[in-house]
């Protein structure tokens, strides 16, 4: 059942402190910056010289950060949407190594691309939430996610749990491609340990009932953010169209000047993601936006006071690492959607045209 609440949706996303416990349990020593994912012990991927996830909607969000996590430690990774990767035709040999990231492990079009990468010649690898699942099944190796099952058709918990078990396996990757450990292995384990309490933080003092309450009747809803966070832009775009049946879009924050610009209004609410890192920049991008009148509701933690001067709100964040920030504006920015979505009496659990599992390419 719902234990208590309105939605699966809401339910699950007040999981996301056990389901990040239970994907990290084992897995990662802070103290030692040891790693440790069952299947994969150090030396499994020595012959990998590229990676090249495949996903599709939320999966494939998480797909972008995990090749930002890869590539940033100096392993070649790119991500492809995977109903594109046949079209594309990215070359593919004996040490690529082909991630297919679904939460279900049912997607036809991801299903689709890993076997043809299999034909290709690749290694593939499933991530994914569901043992026994065709993904699991098909691929040469499978690292589960361990979010538990989710219910409600928005992918809420499950992306949570795929981004950490995503940096968990690039380090494994970077330290066995390249023979040595990420530049601050220790404070990263530190920051993906300390997630469950930092998600529990949010959950407990959110203010997005009241900010989704304030921009109801808006025209349009943009989500900006750069680097790590662009990736959490376009998730909290994709959430917030999904479930709220409100026009949303999700950008790069340096594209806003080359375009989409000419849509922002005193009408148009634009959510700023911040990090930590490159600040300053997206900043630059915010006024761009307030210039045109637009409300800016900033997430944030709290000690960037040039980000609260100049925002209208701001959700806050617990202040952690760059690259794991992420995951907690994501948290703010699900809470966004569900409420917006719940003020105007959408159906949360099953929105109109979607399912679960997506079994049709
Ligand atoms: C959005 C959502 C979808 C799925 C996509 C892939 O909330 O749930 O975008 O992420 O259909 O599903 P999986 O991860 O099962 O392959």
């Amino acid at each position: 059942g719902k234990g208590g609440y309105d939605h699966y949706m809401l339910k699950e996303i007040h999981e996301q402190p056990a389901a990040l416990r239970q994907t990290l349990r084992g897995r990662a020593d802070p103290a030692t910056g040891d790693i440790d994912l069952e299947d994969f012990p150090a030396g499994t991927f020595a012959d990998v010289d590229r990676v090249q996830f495949v996903a599709c909607g939320t999966s494939y969000h998480a797909g972008l950060v995990g090749a930002q996590y890869l590539s940033a430690g100096g392993v070649p990774a790119q991500t492809f949407l995977a109903s594109e990767y046949a079209t594309g035709q990215p070359p593919v040999d004996d040490n690529t190594l082909v991630v297919g990231v679904t939460q279900s492990g049912e997607t036809a079009d991801t299903l689709s691309a890993l076997r043809q990468a299999n034909t290709s010649g690749a290694t593939t690898l499933a991530v994914t939430n569901v043992v026994g699942s065709t993904a699991a099944r098909e691929c040469d190796d499978a690292l589960f996610i361990r979010a538990g099952p989710e219910i409600g058709v928005a992918a809420t918990k499950t992306f949570s749990s795929q981004v950490v078990s995503l940096a968990l396996l690039a380090e494994r990757l970077v330290r066995d491609v390249t023979g040595t450990r990420t530049d601050d292995t220790r404070e990263r384990l530190g920051a993906l340990a300390d997630l469950p309490g930092h998600v529990q933080q949010i959950l407990d003092y959110s203010s997005a009932r009241r900010v989704a309450e304030e921009y109801r009747d808006s025209d349009a809803y943009f989500f900006i953010g750069r680097g790590s966070v662009r990736p959490v832009a376009l998730e909290g775009a994709l959430k917030f169209k999904e479930i709220s049946y409100e026009h949303a879009e999700g950008f790069a924050a340096g594209e806003l000047k080359h375009g989409p610009l000419a849509l922002v209004t005193s009408e148009t609410p634009v959510f700023a993601v911040f990090t930590g890192r490159n600040d300053e920049k997206t900043l630059g991008n915010v006024k761009e936006a307030e210039a045109r009148g637009a409300p800016v509701v900033a997430v944030a933690s709290d000690g960037q006071d040039a980000v609260h001067q100049y925002a209208d709100e701001v959700l806050t964040i617990p202040d952690t690492h760059p690259d794991v920030a992420g995951v907690l504006a994501n948290v703010q920015l699900q809470l966004v959607s569900y409420h917006a979505a719940d003020l105007l009496e959408r159906a949360i659990d099953k929105p109109r045209n979607l399912a679960k599992s997506v079994t049709v390419e």
